[in-house]
């Protein structure tokens, strides 16, 4: 396995690939990260793992500077799992210019998570078109990138980059990973509280139990939504949303959908996680 820290290392290393799988993450990595290098290792191809914390898509008042940093150990679990160059860029060498130039995206990155992130995910398309133009311009070969359905509107926004971008590129989904009792496993459950920690799969369960009372043929969307925002509320926690949509092109479900997705972001503490199901509504 191979570290890189700079862009035209990158170049000079993969420019005789024949294929590239690639997956971005920022680092701090856990099973779930893990999972989606395993999918890259099976596609037979060279596989790199970019760590980079993205100060673009942070909003002023969120955790950039906390953000869990932990290079020797992501290393360690990227050799044993198999990767073969990790690219780890400093923010200089990512943004070596204030960048002015932003994906301009599709009104959905303005709604769920990004009601209250306003401009993360123009952040997230910037850097992950930037990291795909370092990892894949020079590679006549095939080029996939790996993502994660536990950022279930991220993977949404980034097949539409992809696509009306006509990026050469294929975009492969990896099942969310989760603890024993349901959390799914992300680097902000490190900030919670042994109490948070306990109260933390709530959300994960509050989503299940939407996705059974429309499976049970409730189709009241709003009041299912409200029903599990309530419960969330009673919880401890501080909802943000919670929102039945269409899983294949995210606008709110209608009673003719059949595949669906919930998805949810709610704060416990300071600590905002975020989590969805994808189902089948019963016919
Ligand atoms: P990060 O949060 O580090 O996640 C990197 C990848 O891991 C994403 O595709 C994410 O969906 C996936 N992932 C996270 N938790 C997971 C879990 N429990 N199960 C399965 N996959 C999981 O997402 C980002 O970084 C950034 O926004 C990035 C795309 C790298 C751009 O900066």
């Amino acid at each position: 396995m191979q570290t890189i820290t700079t862009v035209t290392a990158l170049r000079e290393c993969l420019g005789n690939q024949p294929g590239i799988a690639f997956v971005p993450t920022m680092g701090n990595l856990h099973a779930g990260h893990v999972h989606l290098v395993e999918l890259a290792k099976q596609r037979g191809q060279c596989v790199v793992v970019s760590i980079f914390v993205n100060p673009l898509q942070f909003g002023p008042n969120e955790d950039l500077t906390s953000y869990p940093r932990t290079l020797d150990d992501d290393l360690a679990k990227l050799e044993a799992v198999g990767a073969d160059i990790v690219f780890t860029p400093t923010v200089n060498e990512m943004y070596p210019v204030s960048q002015s130039v932003i994906i301009a995206l599709p009104p959905i990155a303005e709604e769920l998570c990004g009601a209250t992130r306003p401009g993360h995910f123009g952040g997230v398309a910037t850097v992950v078109l930037k990291l795909f133009n370092m990892v894949f311009f020079h590679t006549a070969g095939s080029a996939a990138a790996v993502f994660g359905k536990k950022d279930y509107q991220q993977l949404f926004i980034i097949r539409q980059l992809v696509q009306q971008l006509n990026l050469p590129i294929e975009v492969v989904a990896g099942e969310t990973v989760r603890e024993a009792d349901g959390l799914a496993m992300s680097s902000r459950n490190g900030y919670l509280t042994a109490e948070q920690r306990s109260a933390a799969p709530g959300l994960a369960k509050v989503l299940q139990q939407a996705v059974q009372a429309i499976q049970n043929g409730r189709l009241d969307f709003a009041s299912i939504e409200a029903d599990a925002a309530r419960r969330l509320t009673e919880q401890g926690w501080a909802v943000d949303y919670i929102s039945v949509r269409s899983a294949s092109t995210l606008v709110p479900a209608s009673n003719e959908d059949m595949e669906l997705v919930v998805l949810g972001a709610a704060r416990i503490g300071q600590t905002r996680l975020i989590d969805n199901i994808e189902f089948r509504a019963k016919p």
